[in-house]
């Protein structure tokens, strides 16, 4: 027993020399944490934009942490950016993607299935196909609004914003609670049951979703179901791969309809600016059934309403395998190494977005803060008095920017408009504050609530 207790022990310590890293005088500080293997995981994970922040000022803007046996290389000049996004050689998109896809959808796609997905899915969410889909979300929006408050019903309806924006526009509910511990794997054994039961439920629940050609709905699904087959994909693997689709085109978007309208409702003048000129459209529209309609139609105040709120709530880490080795060339003429087999992640949240040096008072929400006095965008932010390329980053950038951009936008806009032009909704407690954010989120991707706002609603007299 005794001895058996030793060669543990000295397994142990053997383990711990030879996985003992140093800096090596190119590469950026490192910073291995207390903890043996497990380095700075729990505080990266509890709070990653108040875990950066500490680090930023211990180190500067470049960084290397240990978190959970990995080390990760953290970017915070956003002046520097470019040196990751543009170089996909040496720094991987696909080799991380697939290790969340594994975790949290049990799914397996090989470099080329993810690769011929994602060019078949630029053909149906950019350009040309596009509308259709728009007029598809368009429709479906109205359908479930209109089933939510039926015209002989006259009394207000209460409920928190965040439910009802995110029902809305998309839920799978327990599922997404725990998708952020599905990632880290950190389920407990109870969640774990969940997690596996949930997922099991929507997979039988999407199995039908594509597989026909029904003319109600898009024509993206039944596309990628072929695709996959095509190359080989069982059923089983096809309706995993569905599942983690709807979580990857819904799954933010409903969260930032809700940061939006909330944003809206405890800003009067903000809601009041939006409203007008919502309301100079509907005015030009000849259908009764009022909608977006000429989606071209500008809305300069509501795309910069919707860009501040996007500053204040998206904080997606762009994080990218590094596959071979690499020089990192920062915007002041610094260079590091990046060693093979790291991560390297940039966290465009804690900067440009919330930078006081870029923003004044980055914390309040003025929703004009993207706009010129002509109406025209404001694009021309400065850090160190040089000119920002990157100024806000909710939609990544470069090679693996967001596919989605478009049709994301265009959803929130519809849903807002719809909801703005349609229904009266008023804050139950005009007073209330919008709720803090759920920090462990952090890094993926839109942020949710810890807690929620009560709204009440109810159709809107046009007479
Ligand atoms: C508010 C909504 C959304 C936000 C904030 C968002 C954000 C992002 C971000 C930050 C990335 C880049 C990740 C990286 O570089 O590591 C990304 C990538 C991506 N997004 Fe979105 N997204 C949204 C909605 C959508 C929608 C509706 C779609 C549907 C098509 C979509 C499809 C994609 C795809 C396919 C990629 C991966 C691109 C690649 O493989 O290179 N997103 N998104």
């Amino acid at each position: 027993m005794i001895w058996t207790v030793v060669l543990l022990l000295q397994a142990l310590l053997l383990y711990f020399i030879f996985t003992q890293r140093s800096r090596s005088k190119s590469e950026p500080p490192l910073d291995k944490g207390l903890i043996p293997w497990l380095g700075h995981a729990l505080e990266f994970g509890k709070d990653a934009s108040k875990f950066l922040n500490r680090m930023k000022l211990k180190h500067g803007n470049i960084f290397t942490v240990r978190a959970a046996g990995r080390y990760v290389t953290v970017l915070l000049d956003p002046h520097s950016y470019d040196s990751v996004i543009n170089d996909a050689d040496s720094l991987d998109f696909t080799c991380y993607a697939q290790v969340l896809m594994k975790r949290i959808f049990s799914l397996e796609l090989s470099h080329s299935q993810m690769t011929e997905a994602k060019d078949m899915m630029k053909k149906h969410f950019i350009g040309m196909n596009l509308a259709t889909l728009n007029c598809t979300m368009e429709r479906n929006l109205k359908a479930l609004l209109k089933a939510e408050m039926p015209p002989n019903q006259k009394d207000w309806k209460k409920e928190g914003l965040f439910d009802f924006s995110y029902r809305l526009l998309f839920k799978a509910g327990k599922f997404d609670g725990l998708l952020t511990k599905m990632a880290r794997e950190t389920l407990r054994p109870e969640e774990k049951k969940t997690a596996q039961s949930v997922r099991q439920r929507l997979w039988d629940l999407l199995a039908p979703a594509g597989s026909t050609e029904d003319s109600g709905s898009s024509l993206w699904l039944p596309a990628y179901r072929r695709l996959l087959r095509g190359k080989g994909a069982d059923e089983d693997t096809q309706r995993k791969a569905v599942l983690m689709q709807l979580w990857a085109t819904q799954g933010n978007v409903g969260p930032a309809a809700f940061w939006l309208m909330g944003y809206l409702l405890t800003n009067p003048e903000a809601l009041t600016a939006v409203k007008r000129e919502f309301k100079q459209i509907s005015q030009m529209e000849t259908s009764e059934t009022q909608s977006l309609g000429d989606r071209s139609a500008a809305t300069p105040v509501f795309d910069s309403a919707l860009e501040e709120t996007l500053r204040l709530t998206a904080a997606p880490f762009i994080t990218r395998q590094v596959i071979r080795e690499k020089t990192l060339h920062m915007a002041d003429g610094q260079e590091y190494l990046l060693r093979k087999g790291d991560r390297v992640c940039l966290f465009p949240f804690n900067s440009p977005q919330m930078d006081p040096d870029i923003y004044h008072e980055p914390q309040k929400y003025k929703y004009n803060r993207f706009m010129n006095e002509d109406g025209s965008a404001k694009k021309d932010f400065f850090k160190g008095g040089k000119q920002l390329k990157y100024y806000t980053m909710p939609w990544g950038a470069g090679t693996n920017g967001c596919v989605g951009k478009q049709f994301a936008i265009n959803s929130i806009r519809q849903f807002v408009y719809t909801v703005l032009t349609n229904y009266e909704l008023e804050l139950c407690d005009p007073d209330a504050q919008m709720p803090e954010v759920n920090a462990s989120r952090y890094g993926f991707g839109m942020l949710q609530p810890d807690g929620d706002l009560l709204v009440q609603y109810k159709l809107r007299n046009k007479h």
